[in-house]
């Protein structure tokens, strides 16, 4: 019963990427169509895949986890920060509405709420388990492209930024060991390229 309603819940939130609603801030039809429809495809659908495998492997809630990777980065949809904050309100209520329990909704909220890990830091397995998928997304290749084409700032600050991105992921956002190894090659190079210096 759950598999199905969240299978729904995800092409829901699929869609709302391929199709957004809100115009980003500054950006034009086409830029914010581009821009939601790669975030899905480079961001949140690696984010679910990891924390399903993730969730299985570690003996995690595999529903709680699914919608909570589906669901962390929904306030991002229309632009509202801190999303950690707003998104898990947003999903909270959302769930609820959806007709799912107030258990396994407050679990989710707790999943978003926590999986930027600033200033909630994750403490429960689940909360752990999707933290780290979304550390672990940032290491797929294009992804970094995909964020400085959209980037208002100067190429130094990009690479300023990225760099301490890219440790703060591997470092204090990765809580298992095998999964820090799968990336551990692709932080290496992104590390050369951030820390490049003429
Ligand atoms: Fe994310």
């Amino acid at each position: 019963m759950n598999k199905e309603k969240i299978q729904q819940l995800e092409e829901e939130i699929k869609n709302l990427h391929y199709r957004p609603t809100n115009l980003k801030h500054s950006f034009s039809n086409v830029e914010t169509k581009e821009f939601y429809c790669w975030f899905w495809d480079i961001h949140i659908k690696p984010v679910i895949e990891y924390s399903k495998q993730m969730a299985e492997k570690y003996g995690a809630d595999v529903d709680a986890v699914w919608v909570g990777a589906i669901l962390h980065d929904v306030a991002r949809l229309t632009d509202e920060e801190p999303h950690d904050e707003i998104g898990s309100q947003k999903g909270y209520e959302m769930l609820l509405e959806k007709g799912f329990d107030e258990n396994f909704a407050q679990k989710v909220k707790n999943i978003i709420l926590r999986h930027r890990c600033k200033n909630y830091p994750p403490e429960s397995l689940e909360e752990k388990v999707v933290a780290s998928a979304d550390a672990m997304a940032h290491f797929i290749p294009p992804f970094y492209l995909w964020i400085s084409k959209y980037s208002n700032m100067s190429f130094a600050e990009v690479l300023e930024k990225n760099t301490k991105k890219i440790d703060r992921d591997f470092n204090d956002k990765i809580f298992f060991e095998d999964e820090k190894k799968l990336v551990e090659a692709q932080y290496n190079v992104l590390k050369n390229w951030f820390e490049f210096k003429i």
